[in-house]
C-alpha cells in the first residue's frame, strides 16, 4: 500500500473505496454494487452512450436488444470501427467463451451468450466459442478429467440457446490444441510478444504463481486472431468482436496491444455488467456458492426458495438506497 492509501493490483492503482474487478474476483466497496462509470475510467474503455445506440440502430435498421437498451452492456472498445465495416459491406466475426468451473451454468453466465446470439442473428456472422478447460484446471481445485467433462456439460447449456449451427464453432482448448496447429502457432506468437513483467502488470501475477497461469493469457488471446481457425477463415485476417463481462477485459487489453504487432486489427469489445448475487449487490452470482445463483439445472422449487430469499434481501437492501437519495 502506498502512502496515500492506494493499493496496486496489476497496473491499476485503486484506492480503498474502489471495487475489485478482475477475472478472478468481483467485489464492490458499496452495498449498491459496482460503480461501472468509475470502472470505465479505470480501464480506459468507452461508455455505450445514446449516440452509439442510435448509430447501431441506423446501421442495422433494427431496434437494439434490450440488454443494450437497458445498459446491461454498458462499455465498449472500438465498436464504431465494427459499424464502419458493416457500412462498407465488410465482415467480422464474434468470439466469446466460458471457463467450465461447474456442471451447470447459472443465469449470470448466460448474459454474454444471449447477447452474442442476437448479434450473430442480425449480422449473420461466424462465431467461435472457447471453452477454457485448461484455465479452470489451473485456477480451481479440479482435475484435467473433471474440467474436460465440465466443458462438455457447459457446451450443452450454450448450444441450447440456439446459435446458427452453420456459423458457430465451439471448441475446448484441450481438444482443439491437438487438432489444429495454427491455434498453437498463434499462441506461441503471442507468448513471444508479452514479457513476465507485462502479465504481472496486467493480471497481478506473483513470483509464486504456477507457470501455467502465466502462460495462459496467450491461450485466451489467440482466438482473437482469425488465422487460429483455418477451417473457417483460411489465411484471411478478419476483424473480431468480443461480447464479454467486463472482468475479462484484462485479457483483451493485452491482446489489443499485441494484435497490431502481429499484423491483425485490435479486437473490438462489448462489456456487460454482472448479475448480482442473490444475497446482495456487492458480489456477482457465483457458481462456487450455490446459494448466490440460479442454475439452469435448478428445479422450479429450488428457484422458488432462492427467489423468496432474494425478496427478503431486497427488503433490507432498498431502505439504504432510499435514505441515501433523501440525504
Ligand atoms: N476466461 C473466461 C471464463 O473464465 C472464459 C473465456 C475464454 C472467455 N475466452 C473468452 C470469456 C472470451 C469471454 C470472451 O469464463
Amino acid at each position: 500500500m502506498s502512502s496515500n492509501g492506494e493499493i496496486e493490483i496489476g497496473d491499476l492503482k485503486i484506492d480503498n473505496e474502489d471495487d475489485v474487478v478482475n477475472p478472478w474476483s468481483v467485489t464492490s466497496a458499496s452495498q449498491e454494487g459496482v460503480d461501472y462509470d468509475k470502472l470505465i475510467k479505470r480501464f480506459g474503455s468507452s461508455k455505450i452512450d445514446s449516440e452509439l445506440i442510435q448509430r447501431w440502430e441506423k446501421v442495422t435498421g433494427k431496434p437494439v436488444h434490450h440488454l443494450l437498451r437497458r445498459g446491461l452492456f454498458f462499455s465498449h472498445r472500438d465498436v464504431h470501427t465494427i459499424l464502419n465495416l458493416v457500412e462498407q459491406g465488410k465482415s467480422f466475426y464474434l468470439y466469446t467463451g466460458r471457463g467450465p468451473s461447474s456442471g451447470s451454468m447459472h443465469i449470470g453466465h448466460l448474459i454474454p451468450f444471449i447477447f452474442t446470439k442476437w448479434i450473430q442473428d442480425i449480422f449473420n456472422v461466424p462465431l467461435v466459442i472457447q471453452m477454457t478447460d485448461d484455465e479452470k484446471f489451473l485456477w480451481k481445485d479440479l482435475t484435467v478429467e473433471e474440467t474436460t467433462r465440465l466443458a462438455l456439460e457447459n457446451a450443452k447449456d450454450i448450444i441450447a440457446l440456439g446459435f446458427d449451427v452453420e456459423k458457430t464453432f465451439i471448441f475446448s482448448d484441450y481438444t482443439y490444441m491437438g487438432q489444429n496447429s495454427e491455434f498453437y502457432r498463434n499462441i506461441s506468437r503471442i507468448q513471444k510478444c508479452v514479457t513476465f513483467n507485462q502479465v504481472k502488470g496486467i493480471f497481478g501475477f506473483g513470483d509464486s504463481d504456477v507457470i501455467g497461469k502465466i502462460a495462459f493469457p496467450a491461450i485466451q488471446a489467440a482466438p482473437c486472431l482469425s488465422t487460429s481457425f483455418p477451417d473457417i477463415f483460411g489465411t484471411a485476417k478478419v476483424p473480431c468482436l468480443i461480447p464479454c463481462a467486463i472482468d475479462q477485459d484484462p485479457y483483451f487489453r493485452m491482446t489489443r496491444d499485441v494484435a497490431p504487432r502481429l499484423g491483425f486489427s485490435k479486437p473490438a469489445l462489448l462489456h456487460s455488467t454482472f448479475i448480482p448475487a442473490l444475497q446482495g449487490a456487492n458480489t456477482k452470482m457465483s457458481a462456487s456458492d450455490t446459494h448466490t445463483a440460479i442454475f439452469l439445472t435448478d428445479t422450479p422449487k429450488q428457484i422458488k426458495n432462492k427467489v423468496e430469499c432474494l425478496d427478503k434481501n431486497l427488503q433490507s437492501f432498498f431502505p439504504v438506497r432510499r435514505l441515501k437519495q433523501n440525504a
